[in-house]
């Protein structure tokens, strides 16, 4: 008699569950992998949990909510923030972390196959981090997972983890998303915050202005998708027509790695440069934010500018990375 069970449906059957009922909290036990699995209840509940870690940490530093509990952060390209804030999220909620950061020394130099280390990794973690260059990776790995997989971007596809932590910064820093215009600027096409992130103010009422090079234009899918939703979009080339109405102005940089044309990227590179003389234009109310690493599109006079909102992110990043990890196992 077979007794296969699907790769998808043994979670749930695992005999391996916690003790206590954890199965009815939500997000216990599930993938994040696309922002297209979040509705907007699921986003006010996210940010509550999220505030609760940013008071905890503000008040104890660390505490023990995921004591015992292992991640495995398995990155097959470069990171500092996504790596880092995942690792110190599992360290400040008392849990620890097998960091995976340079796949040449690990068995993947050797030829093995993503599902095998994924098989491997789950072993001896109860959470698994991914980042890798080919798009829908992280959905093969959580197809061979009986743990959480979270998605830490899979190439030029999405990277829902930061489009959280971009809307948890949207949301405490300008106190509200409905009514917005929402300026991404840069390398649309491979941005893979970009594409996250704009399918995430979709389940808003906002405005959507994509100024990039002719060569770097937002996917036309995703704007047929977001269009179909309702979404009011408009491309254009230069920022100087939008920013005056701008709110949040999204820099990304030009995606150096992700050309096949070295050429390509030198023409599209040093396209947009923000400087405080930029800025001149811009409302007084408004946020610029970048997922960062820049490389050289926000001039660092910026950063003394009470709208560059950028560094003030990363640190969102870390409490909505903590509420992640508490909510997929069963803390929260
Ligand atoms: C981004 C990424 O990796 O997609 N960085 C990040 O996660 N903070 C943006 C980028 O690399 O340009």
């Amino acid at each position: 008699m077979s007794t296969f069970i699907p790769p998808n449906e043994r979670r749930v059957q695992s005999p391996h569950l916690p003790f206590g009922d954890q199965r009815g909290a939500p997000f216990y036990g599930n993938d994040i992998l696309s922002v297209l699995q979040f509705n907007r209840e699921d986003l006010d509940y996210i940010f509550e949990v999220a505030k609760e870690m940013r008071a905890m940490v503000e008040r104890v530093g660390t505490f023990d909510l995921l004591k015992g509990k292992i991640l495995a952060n398995l990155f097959y390209e470069p990171s500092t923030r996504t790596s880092s804030s995942f690792f110190s999220a599992m360290e400040r909620l008392g849990g620890s972390v097998i960091p995976i950061n340079e796949v040449h020394y690990s068995s993947v130099a050797k030829g093995e196959s993503l599902p095998d280390t994924i098989r491997s990794l789950e072993c001896y973690a109860d959470v698994i981090v991914i980042r890798h260059p080919e798009v829908g990776s992280a959905k093969l790995a959580s197809e061979y997972a009986q743990k959480p997989v979270i998605n830490a971007g899979d190439g030029p596809g999405e990277h829902p983890t930061q489009a959280l932590l971009d809307l948890f910064t949207i949301m405490e820093e300008l106190e509200r998303v409905d009514g917005l215009t929402v300026t991404m600027l840069g390398d649309l096409k491979h941005g893979r915050t970009v594409h996250s992130l704009a399918r995430l103010l979709s389940l808003f009422v906002v405005r959507l202005n994509y100024v990039s090079p002719e060569i770097l234009r937002m996917p036309s899918e995703l704007i047929e998708d977001l269009s179909v939703q309702g979404v009011s979009q408009k491309e254009f080339r230069e920022l100087d027509e939008v920013l005056p109405e701008t709110d949040v102005l999204y820099v990304t940089r030009v995606q150096k790695e992700r050309f096949e044309d070295p050429k390509e990227y030198e023409k599209a590179k040093g396209a947009y440069v923000i400087t405080p003389q930029t800025m001149q234009k811009a409302k007084d109310e408004m946020i610029v934010m970048h997922p960062l690493p820049r490389v050289g599109e926000i001039s660092m006079e910026l950063d003394q500018d009470p709208r560059a909102a950028y560094f003030r992110q990363m640190e969102y990043g870390l409490y909505l990375r903590m509420a992640l990890l508490a909510m997929v196992l069963g803390k929260a």
